[in-house]
């Protein structure tokens, strides 16, 4: 597949030459003299311009209404120069042959449909202009990902989805469990069993075959034991919550992007997550350039200077006890009032990017430790951790990261004034007691990148098809 239509001359080399081009057809014109019709196949956001006569092979098709919006079609033309404003070039039909029909239903027609309606059509929003952007940024900032590690050194580990681990010490996992098989479902199946979908009965007594086991919430702490012996290691995949949030920003099941450092402090973590961010929007302005055009004229405008800007300045960098003096001396109400030791909510969040900082992105470093996680490294104060979130304007925590407690004895410690289970940790705890080091790592909501990227308002809207509380449909 090459988009022609994207080089300097936007399709001017190709004048003359003979193309087939196979697609879906979005709109189609019969006017007296000529027809045209508007082919996309997801290479590119615009069109192409199809224009043919009533003596075009094929013609027959367009004549008795079997070619509609929707429908597959290949077709055969020579690049001529276009008369109308919208395209350089378009393509003089000799042929058009129907693959596949599209019903009179066809629910996406021209008009702009909805977000909320076209969540409800998950499995052709595709079709449409701003989601075939959206999946091709988002694939994008993926590739860029890669590229960033890689050039810099790190290896790529896969951690595991079915994990007996709780990374974030939450307890916000989902449970792994067991169909009977069809040939077990007789009248004595357990009783704790329900029918499920499929007519398959779900067992809740087994769960993975005897232990239990859960949806992984992050792939940090198996991040770590290869860090602690491949020294930059990343991890990209997805992960779970069972949060029950309806929000803009959060999802059941979404990807992360999870790097892991070996002899790296917290100010080595943070040098890092910012050169990572900078390098993929700078990424996505440099190659998405119709795609962040379109989102700049329709999604979110302004939005490409505003990345501009955030890919070359520095962000600003704060302590989360600055940050509360801030959000104090703010000359402004707060839902959720503010005092040290509280989790920031998503509006101080919000005031401290877009207000207090103007839109640059802001490092918010030495949490309180109550309120974060139990491998966060302790700070000599005692009361603080060596955490650090990033906060990015709309969108709020893009990522959260921290030194790791590489002390034997002082992990054991916070493990047990958690009330967590040691036993269950014991792996975990094995990365102190054989060449333990320093080491730091973030992770990066890769569906808040693509929301922060395009412009995009819903989390919904920027993975495929979204798991939100009660919706796996689909
Ligand atoms: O801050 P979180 O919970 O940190 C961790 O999971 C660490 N183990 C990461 C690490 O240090 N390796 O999550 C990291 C990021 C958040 O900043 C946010 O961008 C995203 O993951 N995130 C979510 N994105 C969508 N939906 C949700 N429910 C999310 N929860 C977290
Ligand atoms: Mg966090």
């Amino acid at each position: 597949v090459v988009d022609i239509k994207s080089g300097p001359s936007e399709g001017l080399d190709f004048l003359g030459q003979t193309l087939v081009v196979k697609g879906w057809v979005r709109t189609l014109r019969v006017q007296s003299s000529v027809t045209f019709v508007e082919i996309n196949d997801g290479s590119c956001l615009s069109n192409m311009q199809c224009v043919m006569d009533s003596d075009v092979e094929g013609y027959d098709q367009v004549e008795t209404g079997m070619i509609t919006t929707g429908a597959s079609i290949w077709v055969q033309g020579v690049v001529v120069k276009s008369q109308g404003s919208k395209q350089k070039v378009e393509l003089k039909l000799t042929k058009i042959v129907l693959v596949g029909k599209s019903d009179p239903s066809f629910p996406i027609q021209k008009k702009r449909a909805s977000r909320e309606y076209l969540r409800t059509k998950a499995h052709l929003r595709p079709r449409t202009n701003t989601f075939g952007a959206v999946a091709r940024v988002r694939n994008a900032l993926a590739y860029a990902t890669h590229k960033f590690f890689q050039e810099n050194g790190f290896v790529w580990v896969s951690s595991p989805i079915i994990t007996a681990s709780d990374c974030e010490g939450a307890g916000e996992q989902f449970c792994v469990t067991t169909l009977i098989p069809n040939s077990q479902e007789t009248a004595d199946s357990p009783v704790d069993a329900i029918p499920l979908v499929n007519n398959r009965l779900i067992d809740w007594s087994q769960d993975f075959f005897g232990k239990p086991a859960f949806l992984t919430v992050s792939g940090q702490l198996n991040g770590e034991a290869y860090a602690t012996a491949l020294t930059d290691v990343y991890t990209f995949g997805p992960t779970f919550r069972a949060e029950n949030s309806n929000t803009s920003r959060h999802l059941a099941e979404f990807w992360m992007i999870e790097p892991e450092l070996a002899f790296a402090d917290l100010n080595d973590n943070m040098a890092c997550a910012t050169a990572y961010l900078q390098y993929v929007v700078r990424y996505v302005l440099d190659n998405c350039k119709e795609d962040m055009d379109f989102f700049n004229t329709w999604i979110d405008k302004g939005i490409i200077d505003r990345l501009s800007d955030i890919a070359d300045k520095d962000f600003a960098q704060i302590t989360y006890t600055e940050a509360i003096d801030l959000l104090l001396g703010a000359n402004k109400k707060f839902e959720f009032p503010v005092k040290w030791g509280c989790d920031l909510q998503s509006e101080h969040e919000r005031y401290i990017t877009e207000e207090a900082f103007a839109g640059c992105p802001v490092v918010i470093r030495d949490y309180p430790k109550d309120i974060k996680a139990f491998y966060m490294r302790q700070n000599e104060d005692g009361k603080t951790v060596a955490a650090m979130d990033v906060l990015v304007p709309r969108i709020g925590e893009l990522i959260g990261g921290s030194q790791r407690e590489e002390r034997l004895e002082i992990l054991e410690a916070r493990l047990d004034d958690l009330r967590l289970n040691k036993d269950a940790y014991w792996w975990y705890l094995d990365l102190r007691r054989y060449g333990s080091v320093p080491h730091s790592g973030f992770g990066l909501g890769f569906e808040r990148l693509v929301q922060f990227a395009t412009g995009m308002d819903n989390i919904r809207d920027v993975i495929p098809f979204p798991r939100t509380p009660g919706s796996a449909e689909f």
